[in-house]
């Protein structure tokens, strides 16, 4: 494939973090096949009108059918509210293109895995956006639990907090309306869970615990009851038999993008935050006692791909450039080239375990993710 054509759904956060990484994946990393921004899709022809000229996208439309049925169309971003996914992914992938589609799948068991069906009958590639995997210190912490640098992994904890819904005056939003899920567990566990699968491999057996800190939020002129769970406590079993923790919280006051990762073995441990993720911490229990302590590893040109970003180390990547080596990872697997994307497959045993976690909650429990299975 010499070019190949984009249409992105979607403006809002992740509808910009895709444009950019759609932008720059070129001229990062010399990426073939060359992208062409072609059609940007919105709720509004104003929104969509003025977004694609923001973002350089050609056209601009406010019919996600029309764009995905658009036969000069060969990849779309879907990066609408969650509700949306599955109709949209389906359409797209039905449509013969290939799919990048933000997390979570859907907000229900049933059509997620009506989306993994229609990836697999079209041939095509879907990949969902599971960004903090492909961090490259992440390639690291999991090269060094490969290589045995912290022995036998026993335990791991993983925690997402962040405080953007901490006030209880924050608007009403589609975030916590039930129809798009289960609130902090799909929202935000899927990345401790993308975490947690990419490093020490699949989940067996959850139980679960659910909180919701306010009642309702403002709405118009009233308030509007929170339907979803703002708060998730989740123990894990993993099929390798180790057992940990991830939590998950919405209303978290001064944190703004934790996702706090500790894994613990036998001669060390790993720990990383995603608020300083250029940064990695590792403990080994060697040498003397009177000089032990965490090591910090710096990101640089050592961890591929940082220095396709910037040739120094130390100066640090960003998000959004976590989405363009997300970006590059879904061109690799297009062209059939190794790649770190996180595929409908991945995203399906992920959701299993979103859905085993709020079984668990309901029943008191604790459940087999396999027991979730179709
Ligand atoms: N990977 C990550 O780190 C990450 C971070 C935040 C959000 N997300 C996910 O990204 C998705 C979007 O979240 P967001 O924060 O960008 O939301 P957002 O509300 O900022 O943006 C949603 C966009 O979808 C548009 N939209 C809604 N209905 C539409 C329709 N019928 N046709 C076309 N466009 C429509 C909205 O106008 C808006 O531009 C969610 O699934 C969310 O879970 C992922």
């Amino acid at each position: 494939m010499a070019t190949i054509n984009v249409g992105l759904i979607g403006t809002g956060y992740m509808g910009k973090a895709h444009a950019l990484a759609w932008r720059n994946v070129g001229a990062v990393f010399g990426a073939r096949p060359d992208v062409r921004m072609h059609t940007l899709c919105d709720a509004t022809p104003e929104l969509a009108a003025a977004k694609a000229a923001e973002f350089g996208f050609t056209r601009a439309t406010a019919d996600w059918r029309a764009m995905v049925a658009d036969p000069e169309i060969d990849a779309v971003s879907v990066t609408t509210p969650n509700a949306l996914h599955a109709e949209m992914a389906i359409a797209a992938l039905k449509a013969g293109k290939h799919l990048w589609c933000e997390k979570p799948m859907a907000p229900t068991l049933a059509e997620s895995e009506a989306m993994a069906a229609a990836a697999r009958a079209s041939g095509r590639v879907a990949i969902l956006g599971y960004n903090y995997v492909q961090n490259p210190l992440i390639a690291q912490a999991r090269a060094l639990i490969e290589a045995g640098a912290i022995g036998d992994v026993n335990h791991f904890r993983v925690e997402m907090d962040e405080d953007y819904l901490a006030d209880p005056d924050a608007p009403h939003s589609w975030r916590s309306e039930r129809k798009s899920g289960y609130g902090a567990l799909d929202d935000f566990c899927v990345h401790p869970l993308s975490l947690v699968a990419h490093l020490l491999g699949p989940t067996k057996e959850v139980f679960g615990e659910m909180a919701k800190p306010y009642a309702d939020r403002p709405a118009g002129a009233g308030r509007r009851a929170v339907e979803t769970h703002d708060i998730v406590t989740a123990l894990l079993r993993l099929e390798s038999g180790v057992c940990g923790t991830i939590m998950a919280d919405r209303c978290a006051w001064g944190r703004k993008g934790r996702i706090f990762v500790q894994v613990y073995g036998s001669k060390g441990m790993i720990a990383f935050d995603q608020e300083r993720f250029n940064e990695l911490q590792l403990y080994v229990a060697d040498g003397p006692e009177e000089t032990r302590g965490f090591r910090t590893i710096l990101s640089g040109p050592a961890h591929p791909p940082y220095g396709r970003f910037i040739a120094a180390p130390g100066h640090q990547i960003g998000f959004n450039d976590l989405k363009t080596i997300e970006c590059r990872a879904f061109l690799d697997r297009i062209e059939g080239r190794a790649s770190t994307a996180v595929d409908f497959e991945a995203g399906l045993a992920i959701e299993r375990t979103i859905h085993a976690i709020a079984r668990a909650f309901d029943d008191g429990r604790w459940t087999a993710v396999a027991s979730l299975s179709s």
